[in-house]
């Protein structure tokens, strides 16, 4: 399933702000818009982690902007945001993807680590739609939040993370409601299990891993082709009617409880 399912170019003259675009299933999602079309501005703490992402999309004749910014710091997404638009023009597209992530026990987390994880998800979030919001508005664009389906249970060792994401989803649908006078859509992606990425890397150790693809109904993990999938249809005209909603694209398995062991 590698293959593009879509119209060629349907983001042409497209731009797209994408956070943590620069590696996992947010690059995935950079990746995907500029092989149909949008230029893309991905943005991260560290210009290293982009590099090679920005270098894959110039090499496949795509456009890329890699911007080092921590979406924690709202100056430094104001002037990300302004350096976009110096060289792009505008901004049509803004994913969320920026996300920071680690198991820990409850009674074990520090204050500052579970505020750390709300910063950069919740906090983050907020702050670049805010500060894209007049771009967006211009452009009469869209927001995509990357989220979780870790907070519609319990998930235990990831109350900061689900915290944190539980805040996203309450972004996606006041933002839906707040900014939809301007025909800005707003909507979230959660993605389950994902192969082949930081989270699953950090969150489902090898032993636990064939226990939690028999709570996967599909009977797979994910691929990050699964998200970009998903990125493109809420992207593109095919959602034009759709705000406000957070796409669950797990194969099933909150279904089957949240926990990832
Ligand atoms: C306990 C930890 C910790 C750990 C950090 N902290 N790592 N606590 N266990 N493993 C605590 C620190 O002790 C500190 O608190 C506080 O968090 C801040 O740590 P710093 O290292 O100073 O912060 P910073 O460098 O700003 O960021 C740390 C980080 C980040 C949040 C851990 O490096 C990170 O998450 N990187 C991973 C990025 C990533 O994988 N993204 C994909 C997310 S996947 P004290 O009290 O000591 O000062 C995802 C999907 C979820 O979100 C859905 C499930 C698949």
């Amino acid at each position: 399933m590698n293959k593009n399912l879509f119209a060629e170019n349907i983001f042409e003259n497209k731009v797209a702000f994408v956070t943590g675009g620069g590696t996992g299933i947010t690059g995935g999602v950079a990746r995907a818009l500029a092989e149909n079309g949008a230029k893309v501005a991905i943005i991260s703490r560290k210009i290293e982690n982009l590099e090679p992402m920005a270098k894959l999309i110039k090499e496949s004749g795509g456009e890329c902007l890699p911007v080092s910014a921590d979406v924690r710091d709202y100056a430094q997404v104001e002037s990300a945001v302004r350096e976009t638009v110096e060289q792009f023009g505008k901004i049509d597209i803004l994913v969320n993807g920026a996300a920071g992530n680690f198991l820990c026990e409850a009674s074990e987390l520090s204050p500052n680590g579970f505020g750390t994880v709300v910063d950069i998800d919740t906090k983050g979030t907020f702050n670049v739609a805010r500060a894209a919001f007049e771009e967006l508005k211009k452009s009469k664009g869209q927001i995509i939040n990357i989220s979780a389906t870790l907070h519609y249970a319990a998930t235990p060792m990831q109350i900061h993370v689900s915290a944190a994401k539980a805040g996203v989803d309450a972004i996606t649908r006041n933002l839906a409601v707040e900014w939809g006078k301007y025909g800005i859509r707003v909507n979230g992606i959660a993605p389950g299990p994902i192969e082949d990425t930081e989270g699953m890397k950090r969150l489902v150790p090898e032993p636990v891993k064939e226990k939690l693809l028999r709570k996967v109904p599909l009977g797979r993990f994910g691929r990050i082709k699964d998200i970009e999938n998903a990125a493109i249809f809420l992207c593109s005209d095919a959602a034009d009617f759709i705000s406000g909603v957070t796409l669950v694209v797990d194969g099933g398995h909150w279904l089957n409880g949240t926990s990832f062991s």
